[in-house]
């Protein structure tokens, strides 16, 4: 049966939410990209924003003016832009890549200057008016962190972006990292917020782009099964993977070195995961209510400090060794690495949720470079049955094994393979009573048959339309950046000699084991 309800809040309930039907393009725009030479911009922002074109996403009337440093025309930057949309969309046709090329511009801009800024705003009025745009504007800041300040504050003393008008629009979005400890983070923010209201700030964390990531909602709430176990009475405990193979390619050492796995992984997108998975039901889907629910789990993350760093983090640095049957170097060895540099390219850590829902559940994040696959997973395992009803004993000669029913386990596959798997016992055939775990699955490429968007495309239109839900709001950021300080100051009082290293193409050091005790790291 379907009930219709005419609701006035239905309409609000439903408008700013991330599961709305898409199906209006935003308002004309400009999109100012600092950044745009760099490595973000060719491999994901101008590919995510073709794709937005392509897919009949955007406006007929808007433009993109890249933004640096680099001495550049429209025509060679047009340039650059197809060459990187040559290698990121390369099923797009010519005649796709030329309708985004003619919405691109450049403008070679010292952000830390006033003539730069000024330029700029030059620049950008007079393409709204020759391409009567209505003078709404998204600035991106894909720039190194230290200019976000320079060039906020540039854009409101060239008067591009104003505080108190709301119409036309001017957001600004802010790539991560967003500070580098919780002082540097509060203190940036309430520098940006001198010059940007709330509503216009739009923090990025690109894993809440991800559909599978926004689907770990809809599975939770959409469904009443599995709800009622996500809790202290039924789930023994949860690991959260982001394992990749890659290293320092090209000169991202230079930007690594100086942060390192906690600052990069798990500071934002793996405390937005556990949130995620560890929330309440929000009130409603509207922005703030997310926030809401996943700033109460953040703030129940028991603090790890002093020696409870030692005991329940393990951080690695990769060694020379194998990927794909390729040798590649230690990350000493990589280009813009410190030959004696300490920084973690590895981590496992055990974290606790201290709420009603979750007390006692160790949570493992285990995050790293140059591990043996590129896999994101959140694996719920849960207890196991009160009672061995299926425990038997097996013995060859004098060997005795001991078997018995192994736990059910709910894995959200992030990346790659999308998915869910529900892996559970049963009963394998023959005369005897024997369990054996077997797999429900659900891939997404069997069931939709749709190409997932890719995250960057869902976040920019949804920054283009104004709606922040999928954007991290202050205080979860800030949140975060409290769970991960005392770390990053228990390492910093205490540094090792040498960190232990694993070597490249494995799980990590065997350190690693010491947080999860007796419990097993899965092997995705
Ligand atoms: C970025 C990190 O935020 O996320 C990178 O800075 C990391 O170091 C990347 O490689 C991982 O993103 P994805 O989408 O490839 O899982």
């Amino acid at each position: 049966m379907t009930t219709t309800i005419v609701h006035p809040e239905v309409g609000v309930h439903t408008q700013d939410s991330p599961f709305v039907s898409r199906t209006k393009p935003p308002q004309p725009f400009t999109l100012v990209l600092f950044g745009a030479t760099g490595d973000l911009a060719a491999r994901k922002l101008l590919p995510a924003l073709a794709g937005l074109l392509k897919n009949g996403y955007l406006p007929q009337a808007f433009a993109i003016v890249g933004v640096g440093r680099r001495d550049k025309t429209d025509q060679s930057f047009r340039a650059d832009v197809q060459k990187a949309l040559a290698q990121f969309r390369p099923h797009d046709s010519a005649d796709d890549t030329a309708g985004f090329l003619a919405h691109a511009y450049y403008q070679r801009t010292d952000f830390t200057t006033d003539e730069g800024m000024t330029g700029l705003a030059v620049r950008v009025r007079d393409l709204e008016r020759e391409k009567k745009l209505s003078g709404n504007r998204l600035f991106y800041l894909a720039t190194d962190p230290e200019f976000f300040r320079p060039i906020v504050e540039g854009l409101a003393s060239a008067g591009l972006i104003r505080r108190e008008e709301d119409r036309p629009w001017a957001r600004v979005v802010i790539e991560k990292p967003f500070g580098h400890d919780l002082a540097s983070a509060v203190a940036l923010d309430r520098d940006l917020l001198r010059f940007l209201r709330p509503d216009q700030t739009y923090r990025i964390d690109h894993y809440l782009g991800k559909e599978t990531v926004q689907n770990l909602l809809a599975f939770r709430f959409g469904n009443a099964i599995f709800e009622p176990l996500f809790n202290r009475e039924h789930v023994d405990h949860v690991q959260i993977t982001v394992a990749e193979t890659v290293g320092m390619e090209g000169r991202r050492g230079a930007f690594y070195d100086h942060a390192g796995a906690l600052r990069d992984v798990v500071q934002n997108h793996m405390l937005q995961l556990l949130a995620l998975v560890a929330m309440d039901p929000p009130a409603t889907l509207k922005s703030g209510d997310i926030s809401d629910a996943k700033l109460k789990v953040l703030r129940n993350l028991m603090p790890l400090r002093g020696v409870d760093v030692d005991r329940y983090v393990v951080r690695g640095q990769y060694a020379a060794g194998t990927i794909a049957g390729q040798p590649v170097p230690s990350y000493r060895e990589e280009e813009a690495v410190d030959r004696a540099s300490n920084t973690e390219t590895f981590i496992a850590m055990r974290a606790s949720v201290e709420s009603w829902r979750w007390a006692g559940v160790p949570f493992f994040l285990r995050t790293g470079k140059r591990l043996p696959r590129r896999v994101t997973e959140i694996a719920v395992q849960f207890e196991l049955p009160p009672m061995q009803l299926f425990r038997t004993v097996e013995c060859a000669g004098d060997f005795c094994d001991l078997r018995e029913a192994k736990p059910s386990v709910l894995v959200f596959r992030i990346q790659p393979d999308e998915g869910i798997n529900l892996s559970f016992s049963a009963k394998r055939p023959g005369m005897q009573l024997d369990l054996h775990p077997v797999e429900f699955e659900f891939a997404y490429g069997n069931s939709f048959h749709a190409e997932l968007p890719e995250a960057y495309e869902r976040l920019l239109l949804d920054a283009l339309r104004g709606d922040a839900t999928l954007f991290m709001r202050s205080d979860e950021l800030e949140a975060a950046w409290e769970f991960a300080t005392p770390i990053l100051d228990a390492w910093h009082s205490s540094l090792p000699p040498q960190i232990p290293t694993y070597p490249a193409g494995t799980w990590g050091p065997s350190e690693a084991q010491r947080v999860i005790d007796e419990r097993e790291w899965r092997r995705p």
